[in-house]
């Protein structure tokens, strides 16, 4: 079944069921069965219900039928022949977050929610914010930087997670809203510790990078293998100039 043809099916199947002369459920043979399995995906927020596909697997993870959600109110209706064990699915653009992501349903034709005509509910919990935290004049950064999400001016944090390889990181589930993102380490010192996000009606990215000033740089020397005291030692660069770093004799 194609985009946006949804809405015009659903119709159809009403119709059909109704010209089958039963509300919700029509009894063809012992395990033959008619019901359509149907709700709402529900936001308080915009968001667009197009790009919402609705899956009905069987239990063994075989897709049975797929909808998309009306544009306008996101009502979806999945029709169903079989009793059975399924699992209905919301399937959102990545990072998306729903409550529920997914509902076992158990069809026996007399009792279960789909027979006895209730709705299945997929409540939206936000977008996902990304940003990367970078080292100094790189494109990458390092793991294992704290991260927080915060409403502006407070010290709370909303969220916290930590950078993966290469200094990306992702909040879930965040409301439409005006943020602030904190880095810290315990030892990296800074050179930009807070960026700001604005999230409107899809998935949203920091307004700019937030940056480690530098790292530190440790060795030693041996003499005979044994550790050598008061060494001096300068450190150059062939690309970062100027700045001097740190120069410390070994201890
Ligand atoms: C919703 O998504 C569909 C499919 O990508 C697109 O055609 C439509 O313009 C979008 N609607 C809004 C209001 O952004
Ligand atoms: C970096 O150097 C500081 C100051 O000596 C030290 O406290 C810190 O533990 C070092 N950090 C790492 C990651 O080795």
């Amino acid at each position: 079944m194609g985009r946006g043809w949804a809405p015009l099916c659903s119709c159809c199947w009403w119709l059909w069921l109704w010209l089958w002369g039963a509300p919700w459920a029509v009894v063809r043979g012992s395990e033959d069965i008619v019901v359509g399995c149907g709700g709402f995906v529900k936001s308080d927020v915009e968001i667009n219900y197009s790009l919402i596909e609705i899956k009905l697997y069987t239990k063994h993870g075989t897709l049975k039928y797929q909808t998309d959600c009306a544009p306008n109110n996101g009502y979806f209706m999945i029709p169903l022949y079989d009793k059975g064990d399924f699992v209905l699915k919301i399937e959102p653009p990545l990072g998306w977050s729903f409550d529920p992501t997914s509902v076992d349903i158990h069809v026996d034709g007399i009792n279960d929610i789909c027979t006895k005509g209730g709705d299945i509910n997929f409540v939206f919990t936000g977008f996902s914010v990304n940003g990367k935290v970078l080292s100094k004049g790189q494109t990458l950064g390092p793991a294992g930087v704290l991260v927080s999400l915060r409403n502006p001016g407070s010290e709370v944090n909303i969220q916290a997670t930590v950078t993966q390889p290469g200094g990306k990181y992702a909040f879930f589930k965040v409301l439409p809203g005006e943020y602030e993102i904190f880095a810290s380490h315990p030892t990296w010192m800074l050179k930009k510790t807070s960026t700001t996000v604005r999230v409107t009606s899809s998935n949203a990215y920091a307004s700019g990078p937030l940056v480690v000033a530098g790292y530190n740089v440790s060795g030693s020397v041996r003499s005979d293998g044994e550790p050598m005291k008061g060494v001096m030692f300068l450190l150059f660069s062939s690309s970062v100039t100027k700045e001097v770093l740190v120069l410390r004799a070994a201890l």
